[in-house]
């Protein structure tokens, strides 16, 4: 290993197995199963036309309640009835497939582009209530950790399922810590980057290098070579940020300083200058760990599944961590809190907002930092992000921009287009105006995205692996493209 020998490395450490065991039994659910029953077609005609319930009909509903919980369906291609198992409010897919229309037929699938009622798998990291917004991690609101916790503390909740103890969160710490170094031929990598390349990209690229460094992490069925490699990759994410970012100033890296927190340190690394001990700004310092907190983990997010299905393929953690991180880089995802800020910068003044609304009523634009695939409601954490707001303002001065945000907020909660759609501020809607009076550019939004949500990406990870019914991820096609053709020479084509 690269680092051994370095003191400030922990690789000669005895490394503790998980204390927790990670493969703790499912509840046992009802097995899944489908298996025709037979039953003749209902007739529709007669069912249409009946609309109030005859006492037999409500008298067999009560006892189809105390039955288990089955679908049935009817194949009107075949009269056949199917009746399906429905566990957790879902039914499996696979169990669609007995249902042929002939012989030859390679049985029903569901088509769900976008996975938008699609479960992939059972987690237990991260609950969301979308129309109630709610999030809780390993069942603790979002609101209690924010106010409560470390970042820190929050990742190992993420990925251990309990809050540790003070030994343990110790332990936790100093480990990650003394992973922060990376090693110097990746500063020589980063050196190669263009002044102006987008920190993302850098970021992306350097995180996957890593794995060229540790080829102990290909050992995936090893606690503890996941455990090194999650210390590495949580303590080395912002290290690789700040170098990014130092890149693209021109300006020399800072080293860890061991002795600051995590966001203490991060800070540290970005803004160093002259002097010789940095000294983070407590109420900045605080800020940074709670947006880390906020955004440790949110379910099955594109990241996350990103992170699933790579991770699917048996790959080391950094090549999926970088899989991972390209997946939150888009505009969608977590490229949308350095969008919002162009937004807010494109509208001006509190007096454009009106007329950009307009145009996003009349399909031309995204309202950026608005909608979400599950929440339909607001958004948990853009609550407690508007809150941090307020405390950095205190500090650096207030945002100009914020008086475009809050009106662009007002117009969009009263508005039909928006109520009707149930479009509500996200979590990325304020946090750019955060990061901006920070000092933050732009570009370095998402990255800050990218750093705290390494412990979520490994969470769901770890859980994909050792969940026994995971295979490599591969979803099925509607192929409607030629059917087989003979092979035209150039000069016959047309
Ligand atoms: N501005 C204007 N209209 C919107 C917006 C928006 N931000 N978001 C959704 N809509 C509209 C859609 O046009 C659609 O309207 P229609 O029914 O008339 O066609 C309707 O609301 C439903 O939207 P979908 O695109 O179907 O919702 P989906 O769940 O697929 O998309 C998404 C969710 C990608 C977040 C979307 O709301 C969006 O693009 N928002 C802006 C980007 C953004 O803020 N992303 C960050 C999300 S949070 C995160 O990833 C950390």
């Amino acid at each position: 290993m690269l680092s051994k020998g370095l003191p400030l490395h922990a690789e000669d450490r005895h490394t503790p197995a998980w204390e927790i065991p990670w493969d703790i039994p499912l509840p046992r659910a009802a097995p899944f199963g489908v298996h025709s029953i037979g039953k003749p077609p209902p007739t529709l005609g007669v069912m249409a036309m009946n609309p109030v319930k005859p006492a037999p009909v409500a008298a067999s509903e009560e006892a189809a309640r105390a039955r288990p919980d089955t679908l049935t369906i009817t194949d009107n291609r075949t009269g056949k009835q199917y009746e399906i198992l429905i566990t957790h409010g879902t039914i499996r897919a696979l169990d669609l497939r007995q249902i042929k229309a002939d012989s030859n037929d390679f049985g029903l699938m569901s088509y769900d582009p976008a996975f938008t009622n699609t479960a992939s798998c059972i987690s237990r990291v991260s609950y969301i209530d979308g129309d109630k917004g709610i999030l809780r991690y390993r069942g603790y609101p979002i609101e209690e950790l924010a106010e409560k916790s470390t970042y820190l503390e929050t990742a190992y909740l993420i990925l251990r399922g309990e809050l540790p103890t003070k030994a343990q969160l110790e332990e936790w710490s100093y480990h990650i810590t003394h992973h922060t170094f990376i090693h110097e031929s990746i500063k020589k990598f980063l050196d190669g980057f263009h002044y102006d390349a987008h920190p993302m990209g850098m970021l992306i690229s350097t995180i996957a290098a890593l794995s060229t460094f540790y080829p102990d992490a290909k050992d995936i069925f090893n606690p503890e070579s996941r455990l090194k490699q999650t210390w590495r990759l949580i303590g080395k994410m912002p290290t690789l940020a700040a170098f990014a970012y130092r890149h693209s100033l021109g300006m020399p890296y800072a080293y860890p300083d061991n002795e600051l927190s995590y966001t203490g340190n991060f800070l540290n690394m970005l803004f160093k200058t002259t002097e010789l001990k940095y000294r983070p700004n407590p109420t900045l310092e605080r800020a940074l760990d709670i947006l880390f907190i906020l955004h440790a983990d949110h379910e099955q997010n594109c990241s996350a599944n990103a992170m699933r299905n790579v991770g699917s393929s048996h790959v080391d953690p950094y090549s999926a961590t970088a899989a991972a991180t390209a997946a939150l880089y888009g505009p969608l995802h977590g490229g949308a809190n350095e969008q919002v800020l162009r937004m807010l910068l494109e509208m001006g003044s509190v007096g454009r907002v009106g007329e950009y609304i307009r145009r996003v009523k009349a399909g031309e634009r995204k309202l950026m930092g608005f909608g979400h695939r599950i929440y339909k409601n607001y958004d948990p954490r853009a609550r407690v992000i508007k809150q941090i707001a307020e405390q950095v303002f205190e500090v650096m001065g207030r945002n100009p921009l914020l008086e475009i945000a809050l009106e662009c907020e007002r117009i969009a909660l009263e508005d039909d287009y928006f109520v009707s759609r149930r479009l509500y501020p996200n979590v990325d809607f304020y946090t750019g105006l955060i990061y901006q009076s920070m000092g933050f550019p732009v570009t370095m939004f998402p990255v800050l995205f990218a750093i705290p949500r390494t412990a979520g990406w490994l969470a769901q990870w770890e859980e994909m692996l050792l969940d026994g019914e995971q295979k490599i991820a591969r979803p099925r096609q509607v192929y409607l493209g030629r059917e087989q053709r003979a092979y035209v020479p150039i000069e016959s084509r047309a």
